[in-house]
């Protein structure tokens, strides 16, 4: 678990080069969603683990195994109420894309090249990503279910550009 700690103390510390690890119990404020993980059905296990593995071939080319971000490239993960927030607005950032400049953990970011749409993913691939996402590097936010992702694809279906940060702070959030 170093690296959840690691993630955890990157959070509290707001920026790079965490060190040492903090006891999970540490702050309630830095872990978004909930403050203590609901334990995941078996079902919700398979989703995250299916979700392991496709974050592996396709999130981590940009955002790393270890969910840091790299850069030029892309921002963190690990540590970000875009990942642990609404659902409402994390599955429309993967259906269409983000466009910088965006405000991760307190920090602006702005990239060369924008985050690409990758709703040529099914619903229940995106549903396994971001319950893996939501539940990585020390992160307890609730899982993501397909039917949630069929919902945001069909209110989202005549979109036909990336995310911008304002554009995202604008939808509601409802779950
Ligand atoms: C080609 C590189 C690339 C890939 C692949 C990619 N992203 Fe991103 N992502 C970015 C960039 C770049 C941004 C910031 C937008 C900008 O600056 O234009 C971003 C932003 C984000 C954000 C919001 C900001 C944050 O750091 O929390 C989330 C959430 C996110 N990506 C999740 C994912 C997930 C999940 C996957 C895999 C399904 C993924 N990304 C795949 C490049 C990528």
């Amino acid at each position: 678990m170093l690296l959840a700690g690691v993630a955890l103390a990157l959070a509290l510390a707001g920026d790079k080069a965490g060190e040492g690890r903090v006891p999970s119990s540490a702050s309630p404020k830095t872990r978004a969603a909930t403050p203590e993980a609901k334990p995941l059905t078996a079902d919700e296990q398979t989703r995250f683990e299916a979700g392991k593995e496709l974050y592996a071939i396709t999130c981590a080319a940009c955002h790393q195994p270890n969910g840091l971000g790299q850069e030029g490239l892309a921002p963190p993960l690990a540590g970000s109420v875009w990942v642990t927030g609404s659902p409402e607005r994390l599955v429309r950032m993967i259906l269409h894309g983000v466009r910088g400049p965006i405000t991760v953990k307190g920090k602006l970011y702005q990239f060369m090249q924008e985050m690409p749409p990758l709703g040529v993913f099914e619903n229940q691939q995106i549903a396994q990503v971001l319950t893996y996402v939501r539940r990585e590097w020390g992160h307890t936010a609730l899982p993501v279910t397909v039917d949630f992702v069929a919902k945001i694809r069909a209110e989202t279906e005549t979109r036909d550009e990336a995310w911008s940060e304002a554009d995202l702070l604008k939808i509601p959030e409802r779950q």
